[in-house]
């Protein structure tokens, strides 16, 4: 279910924060966890370049700096601690509120940005590398303000701040009911890490998530997976608070996934392995906005593409850009480079990995690393040699090698540094934007869409930079077509 936002949609909730218990810390008090503040200067030094390329995050700045309308929020950011993140970070900040910031993945933090947002006096828990274990005290770091408040805005990008939110409460609703913690039943390493987490956060206070939702206002959720779980929880009726769709605007999904993709996957493959990528086969797994782009690269570097898709709209879209459409089952022998981009489980199994031809490089660019199964490849019988951080070798008992970059997490975040700051000042746009609307209108539990409008000032400041003229539309055409002169330009539920 996803709904519009509507301004008499508001909550009864208070803004004002209960003073919560004190006496036990939820978590230790630290100004910062990074890997090097003496990164600080170099990571400056990168702000300033990619603030000339995010004209949309200036121009929201400019636009709301002087009248704060983010002050006394306090915010939580879960989203990958890159340079364009610092300036998502810094561009928050400007609008007033009073944030806190952890990454959405272990491997994607640039260190050079942390430092220079610690340097600043602002919380961030993230560095390259992280453990499963450290990667959740960081998420809870951020999520945990002085006097154990919590956040009453969220960023989160894959869902997991929602996540811990979301199971911290439902632990404490258990022990309400049985007057006792259930056991942790999981065989999957990071839910365990998840539940002793939350069984520590019990123990110093039984009632913490409860004490804090009240106060959260919503959370804007910047990707596919992440918008699928929040989906997920409105139809098991457990979402406990409003959330912004980020990325089904436009100017995200239709520019981010796609042309962001388009750069970043290339990068990433090519920073790890150094290979040449004319003539290579390269398998894309999933046709969806980010195998679009990732296909469209691979076959402007000269490779020969396969794609393979469970939607026949999807297959037939790329059989109709001239690619093949085949079955992983039957291409494990004829690809080089296998990539996964579909958000879904189990793409790559450790039986097709078996299957492929000596030397293949497998990787995901989708949100999480189970689209290939690597925690079965690291229980088989191949040896894995590490050749440097995020590129591992592993060699079959037949003597076959194959290389996984970035241990099946999104490569172009764990070997490269993500997308370009253009496309991410769209992406970001779309954030500060759905933070406002959160803070203004505190709409009641369910799902909203930034409105088109809104999607179209975040595209017109972008083509000033990019010296583009855009045609007027006539007040007679306006008509004719039926369209307001000023837009929107679409309905709704226009595709792009
Ligand atoms: P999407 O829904 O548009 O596309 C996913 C496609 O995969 C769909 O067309 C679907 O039919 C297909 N698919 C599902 N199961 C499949 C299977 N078994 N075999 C083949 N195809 C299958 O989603 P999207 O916006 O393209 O995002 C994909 C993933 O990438 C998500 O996890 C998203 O969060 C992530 N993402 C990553 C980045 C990044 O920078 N790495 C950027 C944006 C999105
Ligand atoms: N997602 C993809 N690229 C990114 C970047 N550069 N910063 C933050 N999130 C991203």
């Amino acid at each position: 279910m996803r709904v519009q936002l509507n301004e008499s949609n508001k909550s009864m909730k208070t803004q004002k924060s209960k003073i919560q218990d004190q006496s036990k810390k939820i978590v230790e008090s630290l100004p910062y966890k990074i890997k090097d503040i003496a990164l600080a200067k170099l990571g400056r030094d990168k702000i300033d370049i990619s603030e000339k390329e995010m004209p949309g995050l200036m121009e929201l700045r400019k636009k709301y700096s002087r009248s704060k309308p983010l002050k006394g929020f306090r915010l939580t950011g879960s989203l990958h601690m890159t340079i364009e993140t610092a300036i998502l970070i810094e561009t928050l900040k400007d609008l007033g509120a009073d944030v806190r910031w952890a990454s959405c993945n272990i491997f994607s933090t640039q260190d050079e940005a942390a430092a220079a947002i610690a340097k600043t006096k602002t919380p961030v828990f993230a560095w390259k590398g992280e453990t499963l274990e450290e990667y959740w005290d960081c998420t809870l770091q951020a999520l945990t303000f002085k006097n154990n408040l919590g956040p009453n805005l969220i960023v989160d990008d894959g869902g997991d701040a929602t996540l811990l939110i979301h199971k911290g409460f439902e632990l404490e609703n258990y022990f309400n009911e049985h007057k006792k913690l259930p056991k942790i039943t999981s065989n999957i390493e990071e839910e365990i890490v998840i539940e002793k987490l939350l069984r520590k956060v019990h123990k110093l206070n039984p009632n913490h998530w409860h004490n804090i939702v009240p106060e959260i206002i919503g959370v804007s959720e910047e990707t596919t997976t992440g918008v699928a779980r929040l989906q997920q929880m409105v139809e098991d009726a457990t979402l406990l608070f409003p959330a912004f769709n980020v990325n089904d605007a436009a100017t995200k999904s239709k520019f981010d996934n796609l042309y962001g993709c388009r750069e970043s996957l290339a990068d990433g493959i090519k920073r790890s392995t150094e290979i040449m990528l004319a003539g290579k086969t390269v398998v894309v797994c999933g046709y969806g906005d980010v195998g679009k782009g990732s296909a469209q690269s691979m076959k402007s570097y000269g490779c020969k593409v396969i794609v393979t898709e469970i939607d026949p709209i999807c297959a037939l879209q790329a059989a109709m850009e001239g690619f093949e459409v085949r079955r992983l089952e039957d291409v494990l022998k004829r690809g080089n480079i296998f990539v996964t981009t579909t958000g879904n489980k189990d793409i790559i199994t450790l039986k097709h990995m078996k299957k492929m031809k000596d030397q293949a490089i497998v990787c995901n660019i989708g949100h999480f690393d189970n689209e290939i199964q690597v925690d079965a490849l690291n229980k088989s019988d191949a040896k894995r040699d590490q050749i440097k951080p995020q590129l591992d070798r592993y060699t079959f008992k037949n003597g076959k090698q194959i290389f996984l970059l970035a241990e099946g997490r999104l490569v172009n975040l764990g070997c490269a540094t993500g997308h370009a700051s253009f496309v991410m000042s769209t992406s970001f746009s779309n954030q500060v934007l759905a933070q406002l609307f959160l803070a203004k209108n505190k709409p009641a539990p369910g799902i909203y869409d930034l409105p088109r409008k809104l999607d179209e000032e975040v595209a017109r400041i972008h083509l000033k930079h990019l010296d583009a003229d855009l045609t007027k539309l006539s007040k007679s055409q306006a008509e004719y077509i039926g369209v307001n002169v000023n837009g929107p330009y679409k309905k709704d539920e226009y595709r792009y």
